[in-house]
């Protein structure tokens, strides 16, 4: 199978241009040690799966000491790793072992906010209300005759006040969980910091960073009001992300940030990239983010949270498209992340939302720019609905009701006990429990046959690398006339061409003159010298 693999088509510094990204969610992945939780030793046994499914590159997210309130989005120390997830030696051992197999490792950095247990936050809570410690986080006093008032109306994205008082009177706040403050990015001291954590992963041989958060560590001046929010009129404040603007997210002075962080990336060889997970009212507004002097991609959520329909993709995409041309960076498309539900149960779940997802993921596939592929993904994993409410543990669940938990579970490998070859041979512990019809879904038994998610994602993958249609440099996409409810658009020209074709119609499709399918997210039929393509169905033509 890896004898047969492209090589990629990019430069070496331009390798993020058109690269798959696969997402690894470090405490599901793999779990090496047999103690239910993924690490980096199990990531590092599973590298050959990864290069012979055909990906360019991991993205891993936070594996740094934390007291995992938030799944590791809350950093104690920037420059270590997480026993729960290995040791500083198993990461060198790990990326080495990447890069020899020829994938990159991207990993995440959190700067929004540290852990309640990082050393600055410990320091600021052991001195006085105006102390130099404090500075570097956002303390304020409270409004009310006693100060008793949070300093404003904002509201947590998990729920709640965005404002907890210390027992000596001062706020500090928190965009998110109690236990991740926010920093404040206007100390010197925060920017510097950050500047030399940079530099640690990258001297330790990084390829690039996927940075949280990336539209929040500058506050509006004076931190206004929004003017509502669940508590007072029962519309939360987070539903703007995306849409709106709010004095917390998307202020113009966070591009001074990267434009300081570039440069650092820069001064390294191999085409070191940076990822935006960022929120803004407009594409135009996200596409400040990207370009020469910023970041090199920023997800387009707008793709993802797409509805099944034609129209939907077609808006998302043109809109996606053209902001990549004018910034002169590609699009970056992602369909599911450890914080969305999984795109088989997104569009219907069940056999319907997994032909469904599987035609998504042809269609994200042959798209122009970079995909972001999330772990399990591949094996069109549903989300998990049922999880007891005892076992979840994303911190919005107890403040919101909402549980991220579902798309969390651990991967499973092989065999046909739960966790379905999680840990080592014979462990039976998983932090999240597998639920039984994903016996049928593991890497082992989907291996080898035809029509599985998995061979589909191997073959979609391969002819990706290997397509001068679907090479980085290879033109955007030239839409083809097709009924209502189906897309079809060309890839390349003349004798390099593709043609991807995904009907979200209610009636199959004829599809004549595109030439043979190379790739179909289910079986077609052959009728009159042309083929036949059901509901719910993509598949990739090529006329040579
Ligand atoms: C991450 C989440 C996390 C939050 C706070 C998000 O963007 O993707 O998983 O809970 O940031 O760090």
């Amino acid at each position: 199978m890896t004898a047969s693999l492209p090589t990629p088509q990019t430069s070496d510094d331009d390798w993020w241009r058109s690269a798959v990204v696969y997402q690894v969610y470090v405490r599901s992945f793999a779990d090496a040690n047999g103690d239910g939780v993924g690490d980096l030793p199990g990531i590092r046994d599973r590298l050959p799966y990864l290069r012979d499914l055909g990906v360019d590159a991991l993205w891993l997210t936070p594996f740094y000491t934390s007291p995992m309130i938030d799944g590791g989005y809350d950093v104690a120390d920037y420059r270590d790793v997480d026993p729960a997830f290995g040791t500083l030696a198993d990461f060198d051992a790990m990326i080495a072992d990447a890069h020899a197999l020829g994938l990159r490792i991207i990993v995440d950095i959190v700067p929004n906010h540290t852990s309640s247990a990082h050393a600055w936050f410990q320091a600021a809570l052991a001195t006085a209300p105006g102390s130099a410690e404090r500075a570097r986080y956002l303390f304020a006093d409270g409004r009310g005759a006693d100060g008793e008032l949070p300093p404003n109306d904002w509201e947590s994205i998990f729920g709640g006040p965005a404002w907890t008082r210390l027992p000596d009177g001062q706020w500090y706040l928190h965009l998110f969980d109690p236990a991740q403050p926010d920093l404040n990015w206007r100390h010197p001291e925060v920017r510097a910091e950050f500047e030399e954590i940079l530099r640690f992963w990258l001297d330790r041989g990084v390829d690039g960073f996927r940075i949280d958060v990336a539209h929040g560590m500058i506050k509006a001046e004076g931190l206004p009001d929004v003017g509502f929010n669940s508590m007072t009129t029962g519309r939360r404040q987070s539903e703007l992300l995306g849409k709106g603007r709010l004095p917390y997210f998307d202020q113009d002075e966070i591009h001074d940030i990267y434009r300081a962080w570039r440069p650092i990336l820069d001064s390294y060889p191999g085409g070191r990239m940076a990822v935006a997970e960022a929120w803004a009212e407009t594409p135009q507004r996200l596409a400040r983010y990207i370009g020469p002097d910023e970041l090199h991609q920023a997800f387009s959520f707008d793709f993802l949270d797409a509805t099944w329909s034609a129209d939907s993709f077609r808006k998302v995409i043109d809109t996606a498209l053209a902001e990549a041309t004018i910034v002169g960076a590609p699009t970056t498309w992602v369909l599911s992340n450890h914080d969305k539900q999984r795109h088989v149960t997104r569009y219907g779940d069940g056999e319907v939302g997994l032909r469904r997802a599987r035609a998504a993921s042809l269609l994200m596939l042959a798209l122009p720019g970079c995909a972001y592929l999330y772990q399990g993904e591949e094996l069109g994993l549903p989300e998990v609905l049922d999880l007891p409410d005892e076992l979840r543990q994303d911190p919005s669940f107890l403040r919101t009701g909402e549980s991220r938990d579902g798309c969390r579970v651990p991967i499973p490998w092989s065999g046909d006990l739960a966790p379905y070859g999680f840990g080592p041979h014979g462990s039976e512990l998983s932090w999240l429990p597998a639920p039984a019809t994903w016996r049928a879904l593991s890497v082992a038994a989907q291996t080898g046959v035809p029509g599985s998610t998995l061979e589909l994602y191997r073959s979609a993958l391969r002819i990706r690398r290997g397509h001068p249609a679907l090479a980085a440099d290879a033109d955007g996409v030239t839409w083809l006339a097709a009924g209502p409810g189906v897309l079809a658009f060309r890839r390349g020209a003349g004798d390099a061409e593709l043609t991807c074709v995904v009907n979200l119609s209610d009636a199959p499709v004829r599809i004549d003159g595109y030439g043979q399918p190379v790739v179909a997210s289910t079986d077609l039929t052959e009728s009159d010298g042309g083929h036949v393509l059901p509901v719910d169905a993509a598949a990739w033509f090529d006329r040579r």
